[in-house]
């Protein structure tokens, strides 16, 4: 059985302290990438046969997808360290008796409506408090053009009631946004169509699904359409249950990576990271900044490229980072604007509209955050920027509003700063990187409670 969510997630909240490190050092593995995580399971799902994932994510956000699937009728079980799913084929899920619940996840809601879509049944999807003010109808919207139901007219936001269709219409869609999690539902929910359901892409996002649907049988294709990526997908496909190796997840990774950036003579390495270009644009901004990073040992692991990624101390100069990079980044813009704190003068970041619509607005947050460190932060439109390199002061409370990553961004913050870092709520951090505490401890991090802080 998978861990229950609790009734009310992170009712009480735990906040933690960070502290100026001397210096960090080691080599460690990261959690399972979170996106490949979800949609192994639903895959494994939709697959005939049984699906055997190592290396699975066990965050909040993934297991709340795995006890979604369960109350679909799908068996998923933790074997030894690896978790089997025994798929039920596409089209073969059944009602649920009570709501599916998906906690803090977007992934989880969207590309989960993308699956209900195309069988015939009704479902009640609820969230926490942040996943209920994030927008659903950016996937509604091309969902109800296959035939997707919304039940509770014209509702936009979870909780919500949607009834699916065994008969979806395939459709050619323009997405509004770069937008995997969009691109995703639409193409699982294409699926089960009958004929060819296509996505084209403003800017080229995250293709684990393609690349994933692929590895267990559907027809996916991606060409050029006037210079943008158009995805394609054959509908009433069969999907064959496989082996996967979930890689360590580069978002999690840009955590300790910072932090050896920030902490004077400090050297990580990080083993067996995803390195899909379409994640990497924290690696290649790091690098720009003056970062020594290295890519080693690059190998393929079903079908995803993979290193050991490893960083030293190195001192980093402020850059511009353009809006085209934003997709293949849009998760470590917290923790970038944080590193850019240590970089000698300006860093822009620009094109960052859509991280407003995270788990919290996190433009203002990771702004917010800095100011209340002693940190020249300021937003200009959908521009942050940050003005670096005259000391990071520290000694501030931030309000992470049940955002995980603003809680790591800003207790990595506080591994150089002069003085403690305090996150209101470190609870979250277990949907994305059960762990982090540990794991940075073990490095040479010292977190504390707030009030035994020096
Ligand atoms: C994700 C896509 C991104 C990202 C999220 C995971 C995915 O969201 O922020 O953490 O797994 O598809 P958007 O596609 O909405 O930008």
């Amino acid at each position: 059985m998978v861990k229950p969510t609790p009734d009310v997630p992170h009712a009480t909240q735990s906040p933690l302290c960070a502290r100026r490190a001397r210096t960090l050092g080691g080599r460690v593995r990261v959690p399972g990438d979170k996106s490949i995580s979800h949609r192994a399971l639903m895959f494994g799902a939709l697959a005939t046969g049984r699906t055997h994932i190592s290396g699975l994510l066990e965050g909040e956000d993934v297991l709340n997808t795995a006890q979604a699937l369960q109350a679909l009728g799908c068996p998923i079980r933790r074997a030894g360290a690896a978790w089997e799913v025994q798929g039920r084929g596409v089209g073969g899920l059944d009602a649920a008796d009570g709501d599916l619940d998906f906690g803090n996840s977007g992934t989880g809601a969207r590309l989960m409506l993308g699956v209900i879509a195309g069988h015939d049944m009704a479902v009640r999807m609820t969230g926490d408090a942040s996943l209920s003010r994030r927008p659903m109808g950016r996937v509604l919207q091309p969902l109800m053009r296959m035939g997707l139901e919304v039940l509770d007219r014209g509702k936009e936001t979870l909780p919500l009631r949607v009834r699916g269709s065994a008969d979806l219409i395939p459709i050619e869609y323009r997405l509004p946004v770069a937008s995997a999690q969009i691109k995703s539902a639409i193409l699982i929910a294409g699926l089960h169509a009958a004929g060819e359901t296509t996505v084209i892409e403003p800017a080229a996002t995250r293709d684990h699904t393609e690349r994933l649907l692929s590895y267990f049988g559907a027809q996916v294709t991606a060409t050029k359409r006037q210079g943008l990526r158009a995805v394609s997908i054959k509908g009433d496909g069969e999907l064959a249950g496989r082996e996967v190796a979930v890689p360590g997840d580069p978002s999690s990774a840009a955590f300790l990576a910072a932090a050896a950036l920030m902490v004077p003579g400090s050297e990580v390495t990080i083993e067996g990271v995803l390195i899909n270009p379409t994640r990497t644009g924290f690696y290649t901004t790091i690098r720009e900044m003056g970062a020594d990073v290295a890519f080693l040992n690059e190998r393929d692991q079903g079908g995803e490229p993979v290193a050991d990624i490893r960083v030293r101390h190195a001192k980093l100069n402020g850059v511009r980072v353009p809006a085209g990079r934003a997709p293949t980044m849009i998760d470590e813009y917290p923790v970038l604007a944080c590193l850019a704190a240590y970089a000698e003068g300006e860093t822009r970041m620009e094109g960052l509209a859509e991280l407003k619509v995270k788990e919290s607005d996190r433009l203002v947050a990771t702004a917010a955050g800095l100011v209340a460190n002693g940190v020249a932060a300021k937003i200009e439109g959908d521009t942050l920027i940050v003005d670096g390199g005259r000391g990071v002061p520290g000694g501030g409370c931030v309000a992470t509003h049940l955002d995980h990553r603003i809680a790591m961004a800003f207790l990595t913050l506080g591994l150089g700063a002069d003085a403690p870092v305090t996150v209101d709520d470190a609870g979250m951090i277990a949907t994305s990187f059960p762990g982090f505490q540990r794991l940075m401890e073990g490095l040479g991090a010292g977190f504390s409670e707030p009030e035994k802080a020096q």
